[in-house]
């Protein structure tokens, strides 16, 4: 088939091809009469199954709206102009310019926030109703030097008595509506308004849901601060093997509520050693074979100390009941073998002794990354899955930067549950340089992750991805409780000058952080 009998709509032109892209790929499915004339009534159809298509996928907000205004314009029926623009309201009765097509720059600068009440749109969203204008009048408070005659339609988005926004939709100047045309704004307004709502009912239910999490994480923490008072390594470990867990998740696949739910559950793995006496567990040499025995009670105490039905619990327990075993079957404490140990228990196991043995614990020295990595390749198919060993590997870059940030952060806290680490920003705003450091090397480290914490802030609220900047922000809180809190600590100790002054600098900070 040639490209130019699929052409549908003829007098198509310039940036007008969203619809006719989309009118294209049903064409295909449904076959039409007349191949030159499209009706009014076909392309109404096609605009709205193209704006369902766009609601139902995924894409970002502001992704979505752009392609929905895109659709809108590209109606030909409608004889609107090519421009318009999208807005939603805030909580503080103003509209916020999100998206827009083709408007003058002046006017993208004086409409990036109109209050209720100001110009055409901020009318309609004040009276909440559509208001139709064929020429700029006084009604139209927001002109410049320059502006072009044009007339536009302005449809409040609402959701009963509470306006979530508007849209706005240019037309000729002396534009006359008829009666199919508003009709249409109508169903276009309450189809808009209803996507709008659900949006952000759904990023309602996520960022409560990750605030569940949040406790959550804050239960596990408490209950691994627990086991942990006994050595201050241990702590450390557990923090360290739970990133670990999670970036090997990652690398093979795992869905993500799967990777997180890893990542909270693994810390708990080796809570059964709390029922191990402390000449056992902290034995500087050799442990004899009645200590091991021992020893290798830890699992199945760990399994008894993790009984619930929370999916947190059972996978915790399942990590603590299996994290000893290999895969050849010679493990402890039931000997299972292959995939007959769970994949949370494989992943767990991998980490677990990668950290162990570059670590130094008080039985042994810590080895290099390349001793632990030929260890590791060497028990393929013995202590591991091949499949696993593998992954490792792939992923092992990612690996060391984790064990480097621990290295460097020496024993002090990075908190369960917080990705504490230098995540990867798409645009670098405020740059880290040298010139920055303090010199103490965990102080500047924290402050490091404080500026990455900003740049990815920034970069979340350009996008304004709402659960992105809830998920940055929580990371933010619970990172200026600690950092604040240990330099507070620190300059009480060397008697710094400035101290009075700081605490009060975080606290100004801490607070604006809460409000925002
Ligand atoms: P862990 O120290 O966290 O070690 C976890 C796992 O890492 C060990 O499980 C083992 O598979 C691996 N691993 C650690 N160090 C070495 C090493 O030097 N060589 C090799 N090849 N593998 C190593 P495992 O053996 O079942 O031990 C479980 C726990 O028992 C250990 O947890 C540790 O708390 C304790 N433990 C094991 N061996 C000794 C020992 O000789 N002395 C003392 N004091 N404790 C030990
Ligand atoms: C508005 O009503 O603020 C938009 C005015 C315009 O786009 O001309
Ligand atoms: C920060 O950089 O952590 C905020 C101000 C300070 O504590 O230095
Ligand atoms: C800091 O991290 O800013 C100070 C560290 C401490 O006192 O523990
Ligand atoms: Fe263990």
């Amino acid at each position: 088939m040639n490209s130019d009998s699929k052409e549908p709509i003829a007098r198509t032109s310039g940036p007008r091809h969203a619809l006719d892209r989309r009118v294209e790929d049903r064409r295909t499915a449904i076959p039409v009469a007349d191949e030159t004339e499209v009706s009014p009534e076909w392309e109404t159809r096609a605009a709205i199954s193209a704006i369902l298509d766009i609601t139902l996928g995924h894409g970002s907000f502001r992704d979505q709206l752009r392609e929905i205004l895109d659709v809108v314009i590209s109606v030909s029926w409608l004889k609107v102009a090519d421009q318009g623009a999208i807005f939603v309201a805030n909580s503080r009765n103003e509209l916020i310019l999100t998206v827009e097509h083709n408007l003058a720059p002046q006017l993208v600068d004086l409409c990036s926030k109109v209050r209720f009440g100001q110009c055409l749109c901020g009318k309609a969203a004040e009276r909440k109703e559509i208001l139709f204008k064929g020429c700029v009048d006084s009604d139209h408070d927001i002109s410049f030097e320059g502006m072009q005659p044009h007339g536009h339609y302005s449809i409040p988005l609402m959701d009963h008595d509470n306006v979530l926004g508007a849209i706005v939709l240019y037309t000729a100047d002396c534009h006359e509506p008829h009666q199919e045309e508003k009709y249409f704004m109508e169903l276009l307004g309450l189809t808009l308004s209803s996507f709008i709502l659900n949006r952000s009912l759904k990023c309602r239910a996520e960022v409560s849901k990750m605030r569940l999490q949040r406790a959550q994480e804050e239960m596990v923490q408490k209950l691994v601060a627990a086991s942990e008072f006994k050595d201050k390594d241990t702590g450390t470990h557990i923090r360290r093997m739970s990133q670990f867990a999670r970036v090997l998740a990652e690398e093979l696949g795992l869905e993500p509520d799967q990777v997180a739910l890893i990542e909270s559950a693994a810390p708990m793995h080796d809570v059964g050693k709390v029922g191990i006496p402390d000449d056992v567990l902290l034995k500087t040499g050799r442990l004899t074979a009645e200590e091991l025995a021992i020893m290798q009670q830890h699992p199945v105490i760990g399994g008894e100390l993790l009984k619930g039905d929370h999916p947190l619990l059972q996978a915790s327990r399942e990590i603590a009941l299996t994290h000893h075993e290999r895969w050849d079957g010679k493990g402890y404490p039931k000997g299972l073998a292959g995939t007959d140990i769970p994949l949370f228990g494989r992943i767990c196991s991998l980490v677990d002794v990668f950290d162990a043995l570059t670590s130094v614990r008080p039985y042994k020295e810590a080895w290099s990354v390349e001793r632990a990595l030929g260890h590791i390749k060497d028990e393929s198919g013995s202590s591991f899955e091949p499949r696993m060993v593998k992954a490792f590997e792939s992923c092992l870059p990612e690996i060391l930067k984790i064990k480097e940030f621990y290295d460097r952060l020496g024993g002090h806290n990075a908190p369960v549950g917080t990705r504490m680490h230098l995540l990867p920003v798409e645009q670098e705003y405020f740059q880290w340089n040298s010139s920055l450091e303090v010199g103490v090397d965990f102080v500047d480290l924290q402050h490091e992750y404080l500026v990455n914490l900003i740049d990815r802030m920034r970069w979340v609220v350009i996008r304004s991805e709402t659960v992105e900047v809830a998920e940055t922000l929580l990371d933010m809180n619970v990172y200026a409780e600690i950092h604040f809190r240990e330099e507070e600590e620190l300059m009480r100790d060397v008697g710094y000058p400035g101290f009075e002054a700081h605490c009060k600098q975080h606290e100004v900070f801490m607070q604006s952080v809460s409000t925002f």
